[in-house]
């Protein structure tokens, strides 16, 4: 290994680094030294209890033995062999990913991570159905690259139009804290909000024109802009609907992937099978980089005879695929996706009991270990503690005490995101939720009471 004083880490990272979603002047990065479990440390050994999941990605939690000595025995038999080379990983990844995907999604393509691996599936849809048009919702986030930043609908798309890439139509999310159609009928059940927000999609893929549309993709559960939980009945209508009109359903469960909302995947709480599902994140629990899209068979076989035109050098890196293998054997030996379910039922109970006492929340969500503290002024207008796509002081001041008491966690604009490794035990979650229960005390205080 090569060798550095802990001290210089800091300072000689930020001489050469250029930082992603950054001003590059504001950046304060922490300094890490090393992960275990549900914690990281800093280099002069402070301790933080990761409620992101770093990314939300590390599932199975830091520092997995099994996993490193997967990829470290990897890279000793073979490290690298080319994109179309047969390899003991690449035969040995799909069998298993073919078990755990829902239904018949048997044929995989190997990325390098999310954003690529949605640029793929919209490859594969417009291929396979000779059309153009991509649907997606406006609160959904699905890569950062030309194809994949048209995809995602939140303001991050905002910054480079017009140079994105054509034929993306937004929708949107049935969001129902926030529903545009319900705001004065707030008590509508799910499945009528379920049955409004499909009738919208259908008006908007009639304007459009079927015959245009090759596929739409959604977050089953959007995540980053909030923990949006498909009301009953959705994700099945959404199914029905692209079948009457021979429109694909590409489901991007980068982040809901790999046991985060209690299931290996999202669209199992629905039963229902998407066209294409495209994953990354927790598919190595971030051990290394890998994506990949998962494919019905009629699908891979419209390229039977035709090129199939995209690739990558790094497709299927041994070292990436092993990790993968390991992370999902671990996940399954171990049961995480049950024991992330388990936990789940905890983490809603003890949002609810949170949102009792702090005048500030307005709404909780969560699905597994994927929840979301929705921050507002005032509960009855439901004005946010920070606006949308925007900052406050409260925020801000929120976000500064969490990481002085030793809790990492995502806030996006007025919401706090609850995105823990899915090995988090009930002593460590209630650590965790105990710093939001005192730092609330900041929102509190400019809320209406
Ligand atoms: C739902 C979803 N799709 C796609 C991506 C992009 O993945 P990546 O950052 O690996 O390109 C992300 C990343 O956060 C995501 O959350």
């Amino acid at each position: 290994m090569f060798e550095l004083d802990d001290d210089q880490i800091l300072e000689m990272t930020m001489e050469t680094n250029f930082w992603t979603w950054s001003a590059q002047k504001s950046v304060k990065p922490i300094p890490v030294k090393r992960a275990e479990g549900v914690y990281f440390w800093d280099v002069k050994g402070k301790r933080y209890l990761d409620f992101n999941s770093m990314t939300m990605c590390v599932n199975i939690g830091h520092g997995n033995q099994k996993v490193i000595q997967a990829m470290c025995d990897q890279a000793r038999e073979l490290t690298y062999a080319g994109p179309g080379m047969a390899t003991k990983p690449r035969a040995v990844l799909g069998r298993l990913l073919a078990e755990i995907v829902p239904g018949d999604l048997n044929r995989f393509l190997y990325t390098l991570g999310g954003a690529d691996a949605n640029e793929n599936a919209i490859k594969l849809a417009r291929a396979y159905t000779g059309r153009q048009k991509i649907l997606t919702r406006y609160r959904s986030y699905h890569g950062s690259t030309a194809g994949a930043i048209a995809l995602t609908g939140d303001p991050r798309r905002v910054a480079w139009e017009p140079n994105v890439m054509p034929g993306v139509v937004h929708f949107l999310d049935p969001y129902q804290y926030r529903s545009t159609f319900h705001r004065t009928i707030p008590t509508i059940s799910e499945e009528e909000l379920a049955t409004d927000y499909l009738n919208h999609l259908e008006e908007i893929i009639n304007y459009e024109r079927p015959s245009t549309i090759a596929a739409v993709m959604i977050e089953p559960v959007t995540g980053t802009n909030g923990i949006i939980i498909p009301p009953k009945g959705y994700i099945q209508g959404l199914r029905k609907l692209c079948d009457s009109y021979g429109i694909l359903l590409i489901a991007d469960e980068v982040m809901t992937g790999f046991g985060r909302t209690g299931k290996w995947f999202a669209m199992q709480h629905w039963n229902v099978e998407p066209d294409i599902m495209t994953m990354a994140k927790g598919l190595t629990s971030a051990y290394a980089p890998l994506g990949a899209v998962a494919m019905r068979p009629e699908i891979a076989a419209h390229f039977d005879e035709k090129v199939f035109q995209s690739g990558l050098t790094f497709n299927g890196h041994p070292v990436s695929l092993a990790a993968a293998i390991a992370n999902i054997e671990v996940m399954r030996d171990e049961k995480i996706v049950e024991h992330a379910a388990q936990m789940g039922e905890q983490l809603t109970d003890n949002l609810a009991e949170l949102k009792s006492r702090h005048a500030s929340i307005g709404d909780v969500r969560s699905i597994g270990l994927f929840g979301a503290i929705e921050l507002v002024r005032d509960r009855e207008t439901r004005e946010p503690m920070a606006p949308f796509n925007g900052k406050s002081p409260e925020m801000t001041q929120l976000r500064e005490r969490l990481l002085e008491k030793g809790l990492y966690l995502y806030t996006h604009w007025n919401i706090l995101l609850i995105i823990p490794p899915l090995i988090i035990n009930e002593k460590e979650l209630n650590d965790g939720l105990s710093i939001i229960d005192q730092a609330l005390e900041i929102t509190d205080k400019a809320a209406v009471t």
